[in-house]
């Protein structure tokens, strides 16, 4: 097995969409190869474990995965995704080579004396035993993600998970769950890749699943009706064609579903009082580490503090159950297809450790998460469409809050089969305050013109009257 050159390693990551230390210090402390089975003359394929050691203050290390082809000859159309010349040879990121992922999928339908050949601590899984079909062409998908997914003809797409960590995935866990459940609500799972460590480690690297053709991403939806909305002067929510009410209605419906089906699968659990008062701890700190960055959070803190604590309160007095949930709600994480709504990315919140992301929470995490998406969805369309005007941004502004209230209240009634209870409201209330909390710093941090919007939300919350009954 050809040699993979770390320098060339370092130069590639530096540079790559998905590396999450972008603009550190950083050096490749470690690299471990191992071969993909099958294949054709003049191309080998292997998967590189690249270990990133940090040289900053904050220090750390992390582990990416790096599909690599190499080629005999140099192939001109894969230019973009030269990694480097290794022993003469051409080495290139293997998700944009065709024949190196059609080798990859088909290392799904080898048989057992053919995978015995090769030497290799990756194994090919299946979930279900429907033909996987080997012959269609690949293609890189070309949205914006923190991970690689090709999609192959119209049925199938791998999702390469670029930065791993050794145990189970919650991406594949829960997708092999619902799928074996029959759940209506996920791309059924058609297999998985991990890579046995000589330490008895498991480290998950891919994921084969239907391909969701005629999804639409539901971000784009949502913007797409409020811009409808706001080009309609005089019409109101309800009249306009775009409305987006029914679709948020289906989308509660679907996450109802998805969480009953995750609570008879997975465990769950009754938060007891040392168990609430942690949660809300968690939550308190966190509202302080924000505020600390986030100097316009400050004025809002104390009226924060009680929105938070008072998860503990509810769980002592009307308890509140944990369960498996998404973890990292948005719109951008669901598709409307002609069967309906569908989640996807169940890797959780991608900034939290691994081991968290599967802890058992509330399930109004995923709530808020839903909620807070309406509001940037009609928030972000607003920016797009603003200065033309004092008077239209105020227009605009009464219209936006109009299509935000609508869809939030068609997805909770929706969600919860009727009227929350004051319990609920305060516990949607709390997450939600929680995640803008959050928001506020990751858009000072990635997106600083976006940073009003979370803002906007947080002073919203404590003005709003669900809020003043935790007091
Ligand atoms: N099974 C699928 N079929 C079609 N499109 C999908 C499928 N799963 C995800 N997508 C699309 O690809 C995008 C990225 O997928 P996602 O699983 O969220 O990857 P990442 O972990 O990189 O965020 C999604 O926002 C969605 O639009
Ligand atoms: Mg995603």
């Amino acid at each position: 097995m050809i040699t993979p050159y770390r320098s060339d390693i370092e130069r590639h990551l530096a540079t790559a969409r998905w590396f999450a230390g972008k603009g550190r210090p950083f050096r490749v402390a470690g690299l471990r190869s191992a071969p993909v089975p099958g294949g054709s003359d003049g191309l080998e394929l292997l998967v590189v474990l690249v270990e990133v050691e940090y040289l900053d203050a904050a220090g750390g290390t992390e582990l990416y995965q790096l599909p690599v082809s190499v080629h005999a000859a140099p192939k001109e159309h894969l230019e973009p995704a030269w990694i480097g010349r290794w022993d003469g040879r051409h080495a290139y990121d293997a998700t944009h080579d065709r024949a190196a992922m059609t080798q990859w999928l088909e290392a799904f339908a080898l048989s057992a004396d053919e995978l015995a050949r090769v030497d290799t601590p990756l194994r090919f899984h299946r979930c279900g035993d429907a033909d996987l079909p080997t012959g269609e062409r690949p293609g890189l998908m070309t949205a914006e993600q923190s991970n690689s997914s090709v999609a192959y003809g119209e049925e199938l797409l791998m999702k390469l998970f670029r930065k791993v960590t050794p145990g189970p995935n919650p991406d594949i866990e829960i997708h092999e769950v619902l799928t074996r459940a029959g759940s209506d609500h996920v791309a059924a799972l058609h297999g998985w890749v991990d890579w046995e460590t000589d330490e008895g480690e498991v480290v998950q690297l891919a994921m084969l699943q239907q391909f969701l053709r005629t999804g639409s991403d539901g971000w784009a939806l949502a913007r797409s009706s409020a811009r409808a909305l706001f080009a309609e002067a005089d019409l109101h929510a309800h009249e306009v064609g775009g409305d987006f009410a029914s679709e948020a209605a289906r989308l509660g419906q679907a996450l109802a579903e998805t969480h009953a089906t995750l609570a008879e699968h997975f465990p769950t659990q009754q938060l007891d009082a040392a168990g609430a008062r942690a949660l809300a701890d968690t939550m308190l700190a966190r509202l302080d580490w924000a505020a600390e960055q986030v100097p316009a959070l400050e004025q809002y803190v104390d009226r924060l503090r009680p929105r938070l604590a008072v998860v503990a309160d509810v769980a002592e007095e009307a308890g509140v159950r944990v369960q498996r949930i998404h973890g990292d709600l948005h719109l951008g994480q669901t598709l409307r297809t002609v069967k309906g709504w569908k989640l996807v990315d169940f890797e959780g919140e991608p900034a939290r450790p691994l081991h968290e992301r599967s802890h058992p929470e509330p399930v109004w995490r995923d709530v808020a998460g839903m909620l807070r998406s309406f509001d940037y969805a009609a928030a972000v369309v607003q920016r797009e469409l603003g200065g033309e005007g004092a008077a239209s941004d105020d227009q605009r502004a009464y219209r936006a809050e109009e299509w935000v209230e609508r869809n939030r209240r068609a997805f909770l009634t929706a969600y919860a089969g009727g009227e929350l209870s004051p319990e609920q409201e305060l516990l949607c209330a709390a997450f939600e305050a929680d995640k803008a909390v959050y928001e506020c710093v990751y858009e000072l941090r990635n997106r600083p013109d976006w940073a009003d919007i979370p803002l906007a939300a947080v002073a919203r919350l404590v003005a709003s009257e669900t809020a003043a009954v935790a007091e």
